[in-house]
């Protein structure tokens, strides 16, 4: 299962990628927003600093675009800094026929903000790259985030979709156990959940008391 990073700060990323093995990055308007930087300005530095490796890098455009034509305008643009940029467009009727555009022009996409079966269907009917249906929203709101995924899984697989399935708003480890059992493809989530998701609490009680046993042992005379 590949494990990508939400988020927007560099020092997190670099962080992430050598440490945790992440492999790719999620952004969206808010997490560049707490970055404390402008949009242009992490775009190249996302685009420089990985510019060896195939990383893949979701580029969200600019929300307030509601015409399919400058999204296909503002993807392209985007996806000429760097082959790892995938471009990142919300869920409406626009959005995906600029995405399916865009494919069309070997451009990687992503669909996102996808809350429901039907939406992610028309995805993987257009051949975005990626799908990105949201867990977290969804569970906030009292609906079954986990269930809604393995729909879209078992359906992508009924159909033979290529679309590659990344559950978003992840919010803890618990969830990411679910979403690999159902064979999801990809998760993102912030670097916590993923630090936060190989802490046990029976780890720690058990290296304290081998602490005890290792200090109350025999020395060699
Ligand atoms: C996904 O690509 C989104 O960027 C992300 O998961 C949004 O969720 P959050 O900011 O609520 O975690």
């Amino acid at each position: 299962m590949k494990y990508f990073l939400d988020s927007a700060k560099i020092d997190e990323i670099r962080y992430a990628y050598k440490y945790l093995k992440i492999d790719g990055v999620t952004t969206n308007p808010n997490h560049i927003k707490n970055s404390g930087k402008s949009f242009n300005k992490i775009c190249k530095k996302l685009a420089d600093e990985f510019k060896n490796v195939n990383f893949p890098i979701s580029i969200e455009i600019d929300p307030h675009m509601d015409k399919a034509e400058d999204m296909i305008r503002e993807g392209r643009k985007y996806a000429s800094l760097s082959s790892n940029f995938v471009i990142k467009i919300a869920c409406t009727e626009q959005g995906l026929i600029a995405a399916e555009q865009l494919v069309k022009e070997g451009i990687k996409t992503n669909i996102t903000l996808v809350f429901s079966v039907s939406q992610a269907l028309q995805a993987a009917r257009i051949n975005s790259t990626y799908v990105s249906p949201f867990i977290g929203w969804k569970e906030n709101n009292g609906e079954d985030g986990v269930s809604y995924l393995k729909n879209i899984k078992d359906i992508y697989q009924n159909y033979g979709y290529k679309t590659e399935i990344i559950a978003a708003a992840v919010r803890n480890g618990y969830q990411i156990g679910k979403i690999a059992a159902y064979g999801i493809d990809i998760v993102t989530a912030g670097l916590s959940v993923y630090q936060d998701s190989l802490y046990h609490p029976f780890t720690s009680y058990g290296i304290q008391k081998f602490c005890k046993a290792w200090e109350e042992t025999k020395q060699d005379e």
